[in-house]
């Protein structure tokens, strides 16, 4: 099973472009831009990955970004993920990135985007891994600043095929993003958001009916309102689900416990992703052992995470053909 799985044609829908900074980049990127972190060493790194939960996690993923200065190093961390993409026989990949963790620091829109957008370009030439770009707003931030970001990626269209919606999910509802995803939606952009990882199903519900998702980001926590299962099924909504990461902060205790075979059996469109792969011990090979470790499954069932990704991806359907 394991050859199947690291032959197996992937497709990844759910990837933060800040959380692939492996320890060694960090420290690389902390010397070459002269910035403090609170590391000295690999192990001390491995030690403070321990979450108890998102928010635990989400404290030391953007001290982690505070490396990141020049567009080189947005390329570099780009090309590095890339690289791994490839090893993982991952052949398309939809990328979010956090614009407001960067121009919060004084790092311009321009600078993050170009240099991810470049390392995306030679992937698709040299690797032929293809991608999309989808820029997230951070949900603990206010409506003010995800509309002076929405601004600025005005000049970046060509780029950017949709928006998202991350960060603390508890306490800071879809509603509060409404207005601005609605002017997204008016302005071209596709949209996505986190939903139902820390938070209740409603979450989800919302996310539809007032960010009109075409997707939603996790939604694990879908199986406990059955009336929207059902409709998930219905509709074929897609759900971006992360096992390693809902491991590591705890959204299940354990893989065994985890319910994503589950809602794949019961028809829904749940594909496998990273999530932050640098935090939470895996890229996308590693998830998918992970999943089939702990819970059997068919060659066919596993092959259908890749099916589903297909299908749920912001690919035109020739390209789509190209994939399957
Ligand atoms: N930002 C990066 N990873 C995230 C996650 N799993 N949930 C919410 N925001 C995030
Ligand atoms: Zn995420």
């Amino acid at each position: 099973m394991n050859d199947f799985i690291q032959g197996l044609p992937k497709v990844e829908l759910h990837l933060h472009i800040e959380g692939t900074l492996e320890p060694e980049l960090m420290f690389e990127l902390a010397k070459r831009n002269n910035v403090d972190i609170p590391f000295s060493s690999t192990e001390e790194v491995s030690r403070a990955y321990n979450f108890h939960n998102l928010q635990s996690f989400l404290d030391i993923y953007y001290q982690g970004a505070n490396v990141l200065i020049n567009e080189q190093d947005f390329f570099d961390l780009t090309w590095a993920y890339l690289l791994r993409c490839h090893e993982d026989n991952v052949l398309h990949t939809e990328i979010f990135f956090d614009p407001q963790t960067h121009t919060a620091r004084g790092i311009p829109f321009d600078t993050t985007v170009n240099g991810i957008h470049r390392a995306l370009k030679k992937g698709a030439e040299e690797l032929g891994i293809s991608s999309k770009l989808i820029m997230c707003f951070l949900r603990h931030l206010d409506e003010e600043s995800a509309f002076e970001t929405l601004e600025q990626a005005n000049r970046h269209k060509d780029k950017i095929i949709g928006v998202g919606l991350d960060s603390a999910e508890v306490g800071n509802p879809a509603g509060k993003f409404e207005r601005v995803f609605k002017e997204a939606i008016n302005q071209g952009f596709l949209t996505v958001a986190h939903a139902g990882e820390e938070g209740p199903a409603s979450n989800i519900r919302d996310a539809l009916s007032l960010l009109k998702v075409t997707r939603v980001d996790h939604g694990v926590r879908c199986s406990d309102d059955p009336t929207l299962v059902e409709q998930l099924v219905a509709q074929q909504t897609p759900l971006t689900v992360c096992p390693l990461s809902n491991i590591k902060l705890k959204v299940f205790d354990k893989m065994e416990d985890h319910n994503i075979v589950h809602l794949l059996r019961q028809g829904l469109c749940v594909t496998i992703n990273s999530d932050d792969p640098a935090y939470f011990g895996g890229y996308m090979t590693d998830n998918f052992m992970a999943v089939a470790n702990a819970h059997p499954m068919s060659k066919k069932e596993i092959a259908q995470f890749t099916f589903n990704a297909i299908e749920a991806s912001f690919i035109s359907d020739k390209e789509k053909e190209r994939l399957k």
